[in-house]
């Protein structure tokens, strides 16, 4: 296990940029490509989706944390933002984005950053902050993210976080089926260390850098949120798989899979 904090986002940086060119390579990212030389193309389901378009989006600024190759980012400035920014601590998946970003002309501000060091510049730029699927996890301190998203939102702005259910950190994320007894605890203290890659497009394993993945507990998640002085304005837990869990959907005793939570930066 790395000694400190920045010693684990050093190692999950490298190991982001070494997954970068498998993901390039897959037939997902010609898809974008292709898609995002069409105005208005947008990879958000129907609940980000509802769930921005009742927030409003026009004349607003967006950022999103960990925001990869900004597939879900640009989508946002389709849909009407006004201006959109996107942090990353991956410079392999910032490229990516600025490619997507000029197949459709699409305006955007790219910033290769840890999450913890967004430059003061961008301090209470923002009226809506989006984090989405497999970003809390990464996390080594939530207290630091929720501080960070804090900081850059405007008095009042609103924080959406779209995210995978904690509670699938239990199974293995590649299984395809509901595995009848999870690998884990929910209350696992130490990070899980993966060294198989971050290749969750082909679902290939392959010899890579260590990584570290935190298991956060939704009242971690909560509670980290309020007490970095958000008030929570809407938390719905949710039945559809937003990740690689497709075999867990449609169960007669069905999981939570995804949840959607809606903060307010309290002043
Ligand atoms: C699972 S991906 C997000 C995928 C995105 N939601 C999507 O669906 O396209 C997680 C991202 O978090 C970034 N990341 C992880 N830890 C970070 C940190 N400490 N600072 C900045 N970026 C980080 C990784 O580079 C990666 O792009």
């Amino acid at each position: 296990m790395p000694a400190s904090k920045d010693e684990i986002v050093a190692a999950n940086r490298d190991a982001w940029n070494d997954a970068a060119d498998r993901h390039r390579a897959h037939a997902q990212y010609a898809a974008l490509l292709e898609g995002f030389a069409t105005p208005g193309f947008s990879v958000l389901d129907d609940t980000l989706t509802g769930r921005l378009q009742t927030i409003g989006l026009r004349g607003k600024t967006v950022a999103q944390l960990c925001c990869n190759n900004a597939r879900e980012l640009l989508s946002v400035k389709n849909l009407g933002a006004a201006s959109v920014a996107g942090f990353d601590f991956s410079e392999a998946f910032l490229a990516q984005a600025r490619e997507l970003a000029a197949a459709g002309s699409i305006e955007v501000e790219l910033v290769q950053t840890d999450i913890a060091r967004i430059p003061a510049s961008f301090d209470q730029r923002f009226d809506v902050a989006l984090v989405t699927i497999g970003v809390l996890s990464w996390m080594p301190d939530l207290a630091e993210f929720f501080t960070t998203a804090r900081r850059i939102l405007k008095p009042h702005g609103i924080l959406v976080i779209y995210e995978q259910h904690p509670i699938l950190n239990m199974y293995d994320s590649r299984g395809t089926q509901l595995q009848p007894l999870p690998d884990e605890s929910y209350f696992k203290a130490e990070p899980l260390r993966f060294d198989d890659g971050l290749d969750y497009w082909n679902e290939e394993t392959y010899e890579a850098q260590p990584c570290y993945w935190h298991f956060h507990k939704m009242s971690d998640i909560v509670m980290a949120l309020l007490h970095a002085g958000f008030s929570l304005e809407d938390f719905e837990e949710l039945p559809h798989n937003v990740g690689d869990y497709y075999g867990f959907e449609n169960q007669p005793q069905q999981l939570p899979l995804s949840y959607i939570l809606v903060g307010r930066r309290e002043s």
